[in-house]
């Protein structure tokens, strides 16, 4: 009886809202008639997230408990529609399961790790790959995606540095915004989409040592300005789901911190979606000694503002109590039920609770969705050396040897978080290379040696592969499992005898190119200077070795620059291009100047670099004016001339920096990009429309603004170059 009154209340149209958050009247009276129905023990439930550990558990739960979500269920429609059935039709009140899964860079057709993918700076193409994941996860029964993943990160020892954007708060904000706008659509509740996480809150990718799940202890002014802007940017976006990260911020886990959670996020911010913990932590609470056992961590947790608990079960064990003896308000169990319950009526699961079991096979692995993989895959692909053109590969070679241990892998193109990905259906750099040469070319392989281990035996055979070849392309750097969630690096070297190995075949005396796979920047000095080639392909995904053939063959130019910083030495991280200048900044070598009394201070490859097969020319920076008051707008252009032999893409950059201000400010900071084509011989003027309130800072205690002063401007092809200009920001 029950069930029928909820059914035929929710038989209106369901506006959704999902381009920032205007609560919808409509759906608010939904919700209203739903709670009004509860029990305490079912708001509870829709506050549990299970984990799928087996058939027989997960389908108590559902019964048992009515519990609200699950995560990492068997991917497929079938069984998704399974338990959803139980929860609709054997729960007193049927509300409908949200079905969660950690969909990073692909569901079935895997994309560029996140990493490789933001040096794309291509913005469409990663709203289009984060589209294809939702559209193949939501054909499996997922409604619910735990990404993006947008903490800024600045030290490459951190191995989910591989999951995120780089080190840049403007890009980052940017790729946030393109992100859950590819995972959610104009229409989260359309059978193609799903709701986005924004994670990890907040400032994550600042764990001490780069160890994951380390402690943060960072200022004020460095959260607000570099760490929060795309977590900002995900709730203008209309994020739906905000997860709270492991680690301890300035002595409050970031999962009790109210501050971050309903200070920040609820009341600055204005976001009415929910939050879910990250996987148990808040159980961790307990560990980080922020809360004595798991009852006062559930305490916490809901004070702070989680609103729903990741696998712990410590809110379906402890909050009922905690209600019960007034230390919870059940006001506050009622604000996170309708939280999550909002969620569930913006995805359309009132409406429609179950997949449609047919689109399963249609959609997976499509040809179109290769084809985007192949393309965005290609714009990843970051040329960081090309000594004497060495590519791409010239006609007059016949002989081609592919070596090293990543040559013929395709598990190690996967990168972390793989979801549904068969490796078998990757191509390998072999291959790739195989399909793209034909009969064109004689190529030979070997592996040389293995990722990690010490064994040099392979290196003997390696070596005369290369003897006998034209050119050879050694495949070298991090395999699958070294980058990711729990796989932090104290060196940021080669692993195992890689580096041995690419000194053997450089004493040949034999022109090779180095091809670089990591999920991560690498410290690799040796091969900068010594290797006459590099090109940097992380982990592409399924398409990888068809999208490294296409650049090295020449079919794509690389256009790819790196959204973070590559270290010279692992002691000389963290190395970031936005960073203060100090009393003494290193302007010549000078051992009372900041720096290193054994290493350059500026790192082996910049933010923003990237070099292509034609070359661009940077001409006639000009200012519409050299002051302007706070309302107007500063107009900045400058020409790009391809003044090289090929067609190409470029990346034009803007940074500027804000010299004199009541704290220090950086050295230089990103405030724009266009990517541009240029025919060969072809000149663009490139324009950035800047207004006063874009120069701003958030200054601790006053909020964001903008300071009067004088301003450096730059556009250039990365952080480190440049044309230079100075304009004046006036009191008014
Ligand atoms: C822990 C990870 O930190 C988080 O990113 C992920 O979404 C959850 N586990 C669920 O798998």
């Amino acid at each position: 009886m029950m069930k029928r009154h909820i059914f035929l209340l929710i038989l209106l149209p369901v506006t959704l809202f999902s381009k920032g958050w205007t609560l919808d009247p409509v759906v608010e009276a939904k919700i209203d008639s739903v709670m009004q129905l509860m029990t305490l023990d079912e708001k509870i439930g829709q506050m549990t997230q299970g984990h799928y550990y087996a058939k027989d558990a997960a389908e108590a739960a559902i019964r048992q408990h009515a519990i609200g979500s699950f995560l990492n269920i068997p991917h497929d429609a079938g069984e998704a529609n399974r338990l959803q059935r139980i929860a609709v039709e054997e729960t007193r009140l049927g509300i409908p399961l949200l079905f969660g899964l950690d969909v990073i860079h692909g569901f079935r057709t895997m994309f560029p790790i996140p990493l490789a993918e933001s040096a794309s700076w291509d913005l469409e193409g990663i709203r289009q790959s984060a589209e294809v994941a939702a559209r193949e996860a939501a054909a499996a029964g997922v409604h619910w995606t735990f990404a993006p993943m947008m903490d800024i990160a600045r030290d490459p020892r951190w191995g989910r540095i591989a999951e995120g954007a780089g080190e840049d708060p403007w890009l980052g904000a940017a790729i946030a915004k393109a992100r859950v706008q590819g995972f959610q659509g104009d229409d989260v509740s359309a059978p193609d989409r799903l709701i986005a996480c924004a994670k990890h809150y907040a400032a994550y990718g600042a764990a001490e040592g780069g160890r994951d799940y380390n402690t943060v202890d960072i200022s004020e002014r460095t959260l607000r300005n570099v760490y929060l802007p795309p977590f900002k940017a995900a709730v203008d976006a209309g994020a739906g789901t905000f997860m709270s990260a492991f680690n301890d911020l300035n002595g409050v886990p970031a999962t009790g911190n109210g501050y971050l959670l309903t200070d920040i996020l609820r009341n600055e911010w204005g976001f009415e979606g929910f939050v879910v913990s990250d996987w148990k932590s808040i159980l961790e609470m307990v560990n980080h000694g922020f809360a004595e056992d798991s009852a006062a961590a559930a305490l916490k947790a809901i004070t702070a503002g989680v609103d729903m608990d990741m696998v712990a079960d410590v809110y379906l064990n402890h909050l009922k109590e905690l209600v019960e003896r007034g230390a919870v308000p059940e006001t506050l169990i009622d604000q996170s039920v309708r939280r999550i319950l909002r969620l569930k009526f913006m995805a359309g699961l009132f409406d429609n609770p179950y997949a449609d079991e047919s689109l399963q096979d249609k959609v997976m692995l499509t040809p179109e969705h290769r084809a985007i993989a192949r393309k965005v895959a290609g714009e990843s692909i970051v040329l960081l050396k090309n000594e004497n053109s060495l590519l791409p590969i010239r006609s007059d070679v016949r002989t081609l040897a592919v070596v090293g241990p990543l040559a013929e892998s395709k598990r190690d193109l996967m990168g972390c978080w793989s979801a549904s990905a068969n490796p078998d259906d990757a191509v390998s750099i072999l291959d790739g290379i195989r399909e793209r040469a034909g009969d064109r070319l004689k190529i030979t392989c070997s592996k040389g040696c293995d990722i990690s281990s010490n064994d040099r035996s392979g290196f003997e055979k390696a070596v005369q592969t290369v003897q006998k070849s034209d050119l050879t392309i050694v495949v070298l750097g991090e395999g699958t499992l070294m980058s990711g969630e729990g796989y932090s690096r104290s060196d940021l070297g080669l692993p195992g005898v890689q580096l041995d190995l690419l000194k053997a075949i450089q004493e040949t005396g034999k022109p090779f190119v180095l091809m670089l796979l990591a999920g991560r920047p690498l410290a690799i000095p040796w091969c900068a200077e010594n290797a006459p080639a590099i090109l940097l392909t992380w982990q592409l995904g399924l398409e990888h070795g068809h999208a490294a053939a296409d650049v090295l063959f020449g079919d794509v130019n690389p256009s790819g620059k790196l959204t973070v910083s590559f270290p010279r030495a692992t002691g000389q991280v963290p190395v970031y291009y936005n960073h203060l200048n100090t009393g003494r900044p290193r302007v010549r070598q000078d051992r009372f100047l900041t720096g290193y009394g054994d290493l350059d201070i500026t790192p082996q490859y910049p933010f923003g670099f990237g070099l292509s097969y034609t070359a661009f020319d940077y001409e006639d920076l000009h200012l519409s004016a050299d002051q302007i008051a706070s309302e107007d707008s500063l107009i900045v252009t400058a020409r790009i001339k391809n003044s090289g032999e090929r067609e190409g893409e470029e990346i034009v950059q803007l940074y500027i920096r804000d010299i004199i201000s009541s704290v220090t400010r950086p050295v230089k900071e990103l405030k724009g990009f266009r990517k541009i084509l240029l025919e060969k011989g072809e000149t663009k003027t490139v324009r950035f429309v800047l207004k006063s309130a874009d120069l701003g800072y958030d200054y601790p205690g006053a909020g964001f603004k903008t300071e009067p002063g004088e301003f450096k401007i730059w556009i250039g092809p990365n952080s480190q170059e440049g044309l230079e200009g100075t304009f004046r920001v006036t009191g008014e």
